[in-house]
This record gives C-alpha cells, sequence and structure tokens, in this order.
C-alpha cells in the first residue's frame, strides 16, 4: 500500500451518530423528505447546504460535472442560475437531461435528483441577476434561471456497518412510487 493510500484509509469518514431511515417512516413525496434533509443540513450548520454537483452530457455522451447553488425549490422544479453561452448552458440546450447530487457530510446523506431543465423566464432570471451581491444595475441578457424538473430521486442514508440505506423514488402515470435499492451501496 503507498503512503498516501494509507493515510487516505485513516481518514476519519462517516461521523459515529448518524440519522437512521426508515423505510416505514417515508414521505409519498420526495419533496418532501428533500426538504427535510435540506432543512436538517441548514440548521445543523453546514457550509452551504445549498451546493450541488450538477451534471450535464456532452454531444458524445462524456458526463461533465460541476458545483452550483440551488436557488429555490417551488412548482417549477429545483431552481439553478447560470449564462445560457456557458459550457454547461450549452449543454442543457442540446440535451435538457440533468442530475444534482448533494452530498450532506454531517449527516451522512446523499441525494440525486434527475430530470429535464426547463428556462424560466427573462423576468424571473433578470430579477436572479439583480439579487446577486456583484450587481451593477446592467440587466445581463446571458444570465439564464433554470428548474431541474424531477423524474427521479435517489436519496442515501450512510450506515456506521456501511450498509447504507438507499431509496429510489420515480415519477410514474400514477405519481411518485419508492422502492428500496437492492444493488451495493458501496
Ligand atoms: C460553491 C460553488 C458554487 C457555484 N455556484 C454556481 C452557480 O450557482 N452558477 C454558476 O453558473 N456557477 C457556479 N459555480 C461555478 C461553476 O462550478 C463552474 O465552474 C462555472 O459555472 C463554469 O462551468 P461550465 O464551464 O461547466 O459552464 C459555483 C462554484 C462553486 C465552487
Amino acid at each position: 500500500m503507498s503512503e498516501l493510500e494509507s493515510r487516505l484509509r485513516e481518514l476519519p469518514a462517516f461521523p459515529a451518530e448518524l440519522p437512521v431511515l426508515l423505510e416505514s417512516d417515508l414521505p409519498d413525496s420526495p419533496h418532501e423528505l428533500f426538504l427535510d434533509w435540506l432543512e436538517a443540513a441548514i440548521a445543523g450548520g453546514a457550509r452551504q447546504p445549498h451546493a450541488m454537483t450538477m451534471l450535464t452530457t456532452r454531444a458524445d455522451g462524456t458526463p461533465v460535472g460541476r458545483t452550483l447553488i440551488v436557488k429555490d425549490i417551488d412548482a417549477d422544479g429545483y431552481h439553478f442560475s447560470t449564462h445560457r453561452s456557458s459550457r454547461k448552458g450549452q449543454e442543457i440546450a442540446a440535451n435538457p437531461r440533468i442530475s444534482f447530487v448533494f452530498f450532506w457530510r454531517e449527516t451522512g446523506r446523499q441525494v440525486r435528483i434527475t430530470g429535464n431543465a426547463v428556462a424560466l423566464s427573462e423576468e424571473i432570471s433578470q430579477a436572479d441577476w439583480a439579487g446577486r451581491p456583484s450587481y451593477a444595475g446592467v440587466p445581463n441578457e446571458d444570465w439564464q434561471r433554470y428548474a431541474l424538473v424531477p423524474d427521479e430521486f435517489e436519496f442515501m442514508q450512510a450506515r456506521e456497518d456501511r450498509q447504507h440505506t438507499r431509496i429510489d423514488y420515480l415519477l410514474g402515470e400514477d405519481g411518485w412510487s419508492h422502492s428500496p435499492v437492492e444493488t451495493p451501496a458501496g
């Protein structure tokens, strides 16, 4: 084993005290569970609990991720904003299928949300631009607020024994349904 590998193995992993995710406690709506976990991350003092990795896909199928901030969650979906001409903006224009991955270290929780990105109105986008700390009074026509409209969630709650609990929520014709993920969790 290399010296780096042994040092990496020694690093602390999940906290000793972890919340428990029980199937019997699951809400029908994944939004409810997501908001519950987000609120817990905020209340726990996590730094940038609203930051996540957003995955897009290049034309050749290569997945690309980068960190973004979730701006709001409402009936439109999970809001984020960026420049339309950015690489991710161009990738979304070509393929709106995207994922978000949140990781809250303090509670050993990960959530992946997958769906389609839709562009929100110019009015919403410019209000978002004007609310940025660096705003200098000039609108930015390249700025775009989007909403991820989810059709799939995976919630993972880490467990000390590494048999992490994972739950998929899928949107079907009758609404959301959930089931445990049976493939290996790590
Ligand atoms: C904590 C954090 C939050 C960020 N939030 C945003 C964001 O909300 N919107 C954005 O366009 N870029 C944000 N960035 C920068 C992106 O990660 C990325 O570097 C940039 O948008 C260019 O990405 P692209 O070349 O894939 O388009 C953030 C970076 C970090 C580290």
